[in-house]
C-alpha cells in the first residue's frame, strides 16, 4: 500500500509544533528561563499529538509525542560504555586551623598538578556535585540514540526509553548559531558520535510536589531528591519515569567520533550548552587552591537555597592535554576530585519517642536518638513534626532511622530502615496524656495537631496562659506586661492566673527586682545609694499600681473572662456568643457539647474544645479559685429566652449519629413524646405508629440500648432541662415592635424634641428611661449629651444619634 500522503499545512504546522515544544524544554531546562506556562505548554502537546494521530506518516522518532515509549519487558539490556565511567577521588574536611590544614587533601591535589605538568596558578572547571544518579547519552548524527547508567562504569543499563521522558535532555542537537532554523536542519557542527555525560536530578520542588501528591493520594513517599531520581530512572515502565519530573545537568564527555570538541573542559561545557544541553548555572573557573577554596565556601554558603541537592563541589583540570598527562590511577583521574560537604544525613537508632508540649498546649513528637555527627554538629533529638508524620513514616522505637539537618533548620527523621528493624517492635502511638500535667491530650478535628487540654494547670502553657490571661482584651490587667509575665510563672510565684490575686505589693518589687538584675530594664544603672533608693520608690510605686490593676481587673464581664481563660478556639467572638445565650458562667462551663452545638457559630470541634476544657478538674478548680479570689460578671444573666425554640428532643436526637432518622422523623418523633423517658417507655411499635420508618425504629432502639450513647443522650437532655429551668417566663408580648426595648435620651434632640420621641417610642412599646444602665437596650445621644452618653460607654451600651432615631421611626410609621 502507498503511503498516505500528508497535506503540506499538517507538515507545517506539526513541524512548528516540534519546534515550540522542544524551545520551550531548551529555554525551561538550559536558559532557566521559561516562556510558556505549563498550559500553555500542554495544548502545544496535545495539539501535535492530535495532529500525528490523524497523520500517521508524520510521527517521527524524535517527535516530543514521544518522549513516552513502550515499557521495557524483562529488565534493562546492558551497555558496555566505549569509554568507561570514572568515579572521583575525594577530599573532606579535616582538623585544622588554617585553610591549608583543613582542606589538605585539596591543597596536595592541587599541589600534585602544578609539580607533575610544572606549572602553576593552574585554572580548574569548579562545579557543584550533584546528588542524583551519572547517566550517559549517545547522540548519532545529532540524534538521541541511547541512553546508560553508569553501572560498575564499565557497563550500564540501557534506560533509553526512560531518558526520551526527562524532557531536559534534547532528542536532537540544535545548531548554536542558527536555533530555530537548527531544529530543522541535521549533521551540522556536531560530531557525527558525541557521548554526553552528566547527572539526571530531582529538582527540589519537583520532589516537594511529588511527596505532596503521594502523602494526598496515600502512596509511598520519595525518601529524598536522589531517590527520586535513581528511583524513577530504573522504573520499568516509563510512563512512571514520565510522571515524576526529573531534570539533567551535563558535565562529562564519553566517546566522540567524527569531530573535535574545543581544547578545554570549560569550553566544551559552553559547547554544549549551545547544543542543547543544560549545564548548571553554578559552574564557574577557578585558579589556584585559594581560587578553589573561595568557590568551594561560595557554594557552601548557597547550598541550602540551590533549587537542587548536592554533596559537595568537583574541581576538574580545564585543559584537556594536562588532564591526558595526568592520566588515572585505578578508577579516578588524577587531573579532578570531589570535594565534600559534611554529610547532611547520618543513620543512627531511635532511642524513644517523646511528646513536647508547646507553650499555646501543641503536642510534638521528637525523637531521641543514639547521639551522632550530623554536618559537624552532635545530634540527639531530632522532629517528628506531628503524630501523622510518625505514623507515615512508621517510626518504632529501637528503628535505625536516617536524620537530616541540612542548614539552620532543626535535625529532622527523614527514613526509617526498615531492613535494619529488630523484632519486637510495635508502632508508635500518641500517648493519651500530657506528660507535663497529665490532662487528656486531644487531637484536633481534621488536623495534625495534638493539644493538651490542661490550659490552666499545665506547666508547659503556664507563661502563655498567663499572658494570654492579663491581655488588653481578656482581663485588661494594667501594668502586668508579657516580660513580667514570664518572670513570674520562671520565678514559681505564679502557677495558675489565680495566684495572680494572692500576691501584694512586696512580691513584685521582689520579682522586679529579680527581674531587671537578670536583664536590666534598658538605662537604668543601680549603684549609688542616692539612686538605689530612687529606684526602690519607683519599683514601690509601680507594685502599688499593678496589684490596683488586678485588683479592678475582678470587676470584668462574663465574654472577657471566657476568653481570658484561653480556652483553644474560644476567641472573643464565640466568647460573647456563649455569654449571650447560655448567660451565666455556670451553664457555660456545665454544658455538654451536643448542647453547646446548637448555639449559632459553634461547631463541633468548638464545642468539644470547650467540653474538653472544663472537663479537666484541674481546670474547673482554677475558675472556682478565681471566683474565691473576688472575680464578678457586670453582665451575668438568665440564659437567652431565644434557646426555648432550641432545646427539644428534636434537636436532641439530630446530635445523635442514628441511621435513616433524619430531622423530619426526630421532629414527628419531637410532637409525640415530650422527653427520652417518655420516647423510652412508648417502645418502637410507638415510634412507627409516631411516623418512624422500621429502620429508623430498630437503629433507634439499637442507639438507646448502647449504654455510653444512652447515658450522653441522657446527660445532654438534663443540661437542656437545667437551662429551660433558668430561662425567665415569658410576658405577655403586646405586638409592639420595639416591645421590650428600653430606651434612653440624652442631650439635645434637634428635629422633634426629647418629650416627643419619648411619645412616639412608648406607643411603639418601648420604655424610655431616664438613668442609663446595662439592661438599656441603646441610647440615642442629641448635641450636647453629657453625663449619660460617659455612662453608656463606661457600660458598652450601644449609643444611637438622631438620624439613626429618625430612620427607625420612620421605618415603623411613627416619623415627624
Ligand atoms: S565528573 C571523570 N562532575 O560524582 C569524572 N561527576 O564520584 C567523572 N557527580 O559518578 C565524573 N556531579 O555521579 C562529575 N559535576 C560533576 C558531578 C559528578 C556529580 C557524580 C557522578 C559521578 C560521581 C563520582
Amino acid at each position: 500500500m502507498a503511503e498516505p500522503t500528508v497535506p503540506a499545512d499538517a507538515l507545517a504546522r506539526a513541524a512548528a509544533l516540534r519546534a515550540q515544544i522542544e524551545q520551550a524544554n531548551y529555554r525551561y531546562h538550559v536558559l532557566d528561563d521559561p516562556d510558556l506556562t505549563d498550559a500553555e505548554y500542554d495544548r502545544l502537546m496535545r495539539e501535535l499529538e492530535a495532529l500525528e494521530a490523524e497523520h500517521h506518516a508524520l510521527a517521527s522518532e524524535d517527535s516530543p509525542t514521544r518522549r513516552v515509549g513502550a515499557r521495557a519487558h524483562g529488565g534493562f539490556a546492558e551497555v558496555r560504555h566505549a569509554i568507561p565511567m570514572l568515579s572521583l577521588g575525594n577530599a573532606f574536611e579535616q582538623e585544622g586551623g588554617s585553610e591549608r590544614e583543613r582542606f589538605r587533601e585539596v591543597a596536595e591535589f592541587v599541589r600534585r598538578i602544578e609539580q607533575t605538568l610544572q606549572r602553576d596558578e593552574l585554572v580548574f572547571s569548579a562545579e557543584p556535585k550533584l546528588d542524583g544518579l551519572a547517566i550517559s547519552l549517545r547522540y548519532e548524527h545529532g540524534l538521541f540514540v541511547q541512553g546508560a547508567t553508569r553501572g560498575d562504569g564499565e557497563t550500564g543499563e540501557d534506560v533509553t526509553a526512560n531518558l526520551r521522558t526527562v524532557r531536559a535532555i534534547p532528542l536532537r542537537l540544535r545548531n548554536g548559531k542558527d536555533q530555530d532554523e537548527s531544529l530543522k536542519l541535521r549533521g551540522k557542527g556536531w560530531p557525527d558520535v558525541l557521548e554526553v555525560r552528566g547527572e539526571v536530578i530531582m529538582l527540589r520542588r519537583d520532589f516537594e510536589a511529588f511527596n505532596e501528591y503521594a502523602r494526598k493520594h496515600d502512596e509511598k513517599p520519595l525518601a529524598n531528591p536522589r531517590n527520586g531520581a535513581a528511583g524513577s530512572l530504573r522504573q520499568l515502565d516509563p510512563a512512571i519515569t514520565a510522571k515524576r519530573r526529573l531534570s539533567f545537568f551535563a558535565y562529562a564527555i564519553g566517546a566522540v567520533e567524527g569531530g573535535e570538541l574545543p581544547p578545554t573542559h570549560s569550553a566544551t561545557l559552553q559547547q554544549l550548552r549551545e547544543w542543547g544541553f543544560p549545564v548548571s548555572p553554578e559552574v564557574d573557573t577557578a585558579r589556584g587552591f585559594d581560587g578553589l577554596i573561595a568557590y568551594f565556601q561560595r557554594i557552601g554558603a548557597k547550598r541550602d537555597n540551590l533549587p537542587y541537592d548536592i554533596d559537595g563541589v568537583v574541581y576538574k583540570l580545564d585543559d584537556y592535554a594536562g588532564q591526558r598527562e595526568m592520566g588515572f590511577v585505578s578508577r579516578a583521574p588524577r587531573w579532578a576530585i570531589a570535594h565534600k560537604f559534611p554529610a547532611q544525613e547520618q543513620t543512627t537508632r531511635l532511642l524513644d519517642i517523646e511528646v513536647q508540649i508547646g507553650r499555646t498546649g501543641a503536642a510534638t513528637p521528637r525523637a531521641r536518638m543514639e547521639p551522632v555527627q550530623v554536618a559537624g554538629v552532635t545530634v540527639t533529638y531530632a522532629t517528628l513534626h506531628n503524630a501523622d508524620q510518625v505514623a507515615r513514616l512508621d517510626a518504632r522505637i529501637g528503628d535505625t532511622v536516617i536524620v537530616r539537618r541540612a542548614g539552620d533548620v532543626i535535625p529532622e527523621v527523614v527514613r526509617v530502615v526498615q531492613e535494619l528493624r529488630p523484632e519486637g517492635t510495635v508502632p508508635w502511638a500518641m500517648p493519651t496524656h500530657c506528660p507535663v500535667c497529665g490532662s487528656a491530650l486531644l487531637r484536633e478535628e481534621g488536623a495534625a495537631a495534638w493539644r493538651c487540654s490542661g490550659g490552666l494547670i499545665c506547666a508547659a502553657q503556664r507563661k502563655e496562659a498567663l499572658i494570654h490571661f492579663a491581655a488588653r482584651r481578656a482581663m485588661d490587667i494594667e501594668g502586668l506586661g508579657e516580660r513580667f509575665a514570664e518572670a513570674l510563672v520562671e520565678f514559681d510565684m505564679v502557677k495558675t492566673p489565680a495566684d495572680l490575686y494572692r500576691l501584694g505589693v512586696d512580691d513584685f518589687v521582689d520579682m522586679k527586682q529579680r527581674a531587671d538584675e537578670r536583664e536590666p530594664a534598658p538605662a537604668k544603672a543601680g549603684g549609688t545609694t542616692p539612686e538605689t533608693v530612687k529606684a526602690g520608690k519607683v519599683a514601690t510605686k509601680w507594685a502599688e499600681n499593678l496589684v490596683d490593676g488586678i485588683a479592678a481587673s475582678k470587676h470584668t464581664t462574663l465574654p472577657r473572662f471566657l476568653f481570658a481563660l484561653g480556652i483553644m478556639h474560644i476567641g472573643e467572638s464565640t466568647a460573647k456568643t456563649l455569654a449571650s445565650w447560655l448567660g451565666r458562667l455556670d451553664f457555660v462551663r456545665n454544658t455538654p457539647a451536643p448542647v453547646l452545638r446548637l448555639l449559632p457559630d459553634i461547631g463541633g470541634e468548638v464545642a468539644d474544645s470547650i467540653e474538653g476544657f472544663f472537663a479537666q478538674p484541674g481546670n474547673q478548680q482554677v475558675v472556682d479559685e478565681l471566683l474565691a479570689e473576688g472575680i464578678r460578671f457586670s453582665d451575668e444573666t438568665a440564659p437567652s429566652p431565644k434557646l426555648r425554640g432550641k432545646l427539644d428532643l428534636a434537636n436532641l436526637l439530630d446530635m445523635a449519629p442514628i441511621g435513616q432518622l433524619g430531622p423530619k422523623r426526630t421532629r414527628l418523633l419531637a410532637e409525640h413524646f415530650p422527653g427520652l423517658q417518655q420516647l423510652r417507655d412508648a417502645g418502637a411499635a410507638h415510634w412507627v405508629v409516631a411516623g418512624l420508618s422500621q429502620a429508623a425504629a430498630v437503629n433507634l432502639a439499637n442507639f438507646l440500648d448502647d449504654g455510653a450513647a444512652s447515658a450522653q443522650l441522657d446527660r445532654a437532655e438534663a443540661a437542656m432541662r437545667r437551662l429551660l429551668d433558668a430561662i425567665p417566663a415569658a410576658t405577655a408580648p403586646s405586638g409592639l415592635p420595639l416591645e421590650g426595648q428600653t430606651i434612653v435620651l440624652t442631650g439635645t434632640l434637634q428635629s422633634l424634641g426629647r418629650d416627643a420621641a419619648k411619645e412616639k417610642l412608648e406607643a411603639l412599646g418601648a420604655k424610655v428611661s431616664g438613668s442609663v444602665s446595662k439592661k438599656t437596650s441603646f441610647v440615642v445621644a442629641g448635641a450636647e449629651a453629657g453625663s449619660k452618653l460617659d455612662k453608656a460607654t463606661e457600660l458598652g451600651v450601644e449609643v444611637w444619634d438622631e438620624a439613626r432615631l429618625l430612620a427607625l421611626l420612620e421605618q415603623h410609621g411613627a416619623a415627624a
